[in-house]
């Protein structure tokens, strides 16, 4: 079986190359040495969280809630029980500021970061359009899509690698290495399938939500690369924007 992730646009802000520009004087950033600094990453993520859900346009962080995204092209071609194409525009997502970070694990010698990060609740509004078939029925239609994620759960696995870059200074450059995704329950629904049909809509609508958990397995792959694309797109601009010592200071 193939999974592809055939489009994902995210607007990001184009990177200046600003250099002398500092962090703003909210944040506090945590020492490269810090014996505690898993702790206090924890801490200054909960301080900034207010800042991170509206935006912080100084450090190229755009608002996280909602957050906005162009474009989602899933696509899976297989020979088995999951074969669709569906593009979903617009994307609105609600939910991420409630965030929970359970774990943090940074560390320069090893170059590495972990997090493990808990989403109560999340809901995606958007445009849709599909044709497919899922597990043993069609679908088709284009629309209003609606998705609650309960209890998203995300571990990801980054390499920190640090380049030196313009004017002689250490950048991190920050690459994702494993992910697991894990949602705790979903509720979906496609308005207007089938040309506004309603039985057969209601039909598909009751069918994917109660197999939700089957189709999740078939599609995991394409989800957990979605959820890093997004997670890229906020910290890579930071890590690109940032020397290491402005973020991690001596
Ligand atoms: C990096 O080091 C930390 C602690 O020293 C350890 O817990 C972690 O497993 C290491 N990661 C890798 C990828 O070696
Ligand atoms: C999603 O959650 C919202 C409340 O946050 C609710 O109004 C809506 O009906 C839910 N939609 C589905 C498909 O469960």
């Amino acid at each position: 079986m193939t999974v592809k992730l055939i489009g994902f646009v995210l607007c990001i802000t184009v990177i200046s190359e600003i250099s002398g520009r500092s962090l703003p004087s909210y944040i506090k950033p945590c020492k490269r040495d810090d014996p505690n600094i898993n702790e206090c990453l924890m801490n200054l993520l909960e301080n900034i969280r207010p800042y991170i859900s509206k935006g912080i346009p100084e450090m190229h962080i755009l608002p996280l809630d909602p957050v906005l995204v162009p474009s989602v092209t899933l696509k899976q071609d297989s020979a088995g029980s999951v074969n669709f194409v569906a593009l979903f525009t617009d994307l609105k997502g609600y939910g991420a500021k409630n965030f929970q970070m359970q774990t943090i694990k940074a560390n320069f010698k090893n170059q590495s970061l972990e997090i493990d990060l808990n989403l109560p609740f999340f809901r995606i509004e958007s445009r849709y359009e599909v044709n497919g078939k899922i597990l043993i029925l069609p679908i088709k239609g284009n629309g209003k899509f609606v998705g609650n994620v309960t209890n998203a759960e995300a571990k990801i696995k980054f390499d920190l690698i640090i380049v030196k870059k313009k004017n002689n200074k250490n950048f991190i450059e920050i690459k994702p290495k494993k992910i697991t995704l894990e949602l705790g329950a979903v509720k979906l629904h496609f308005s207007n399938l089938f040309n506004g049909n309603k039985q057969l809509g209601d039909q598909t609508n009751r069918f994917i939500n109660d197999n939700w958990k089957d189709l999740m397995k078939e599609i995991r792959p394409l989800l957990e690369d979605t959820v890093v694309t997004i997670v890229m797109g906020i910290l890579k601009p930071v890590f690109e924007t940032f020397s290491m010592d402005d973020l991690f200071p001596v």
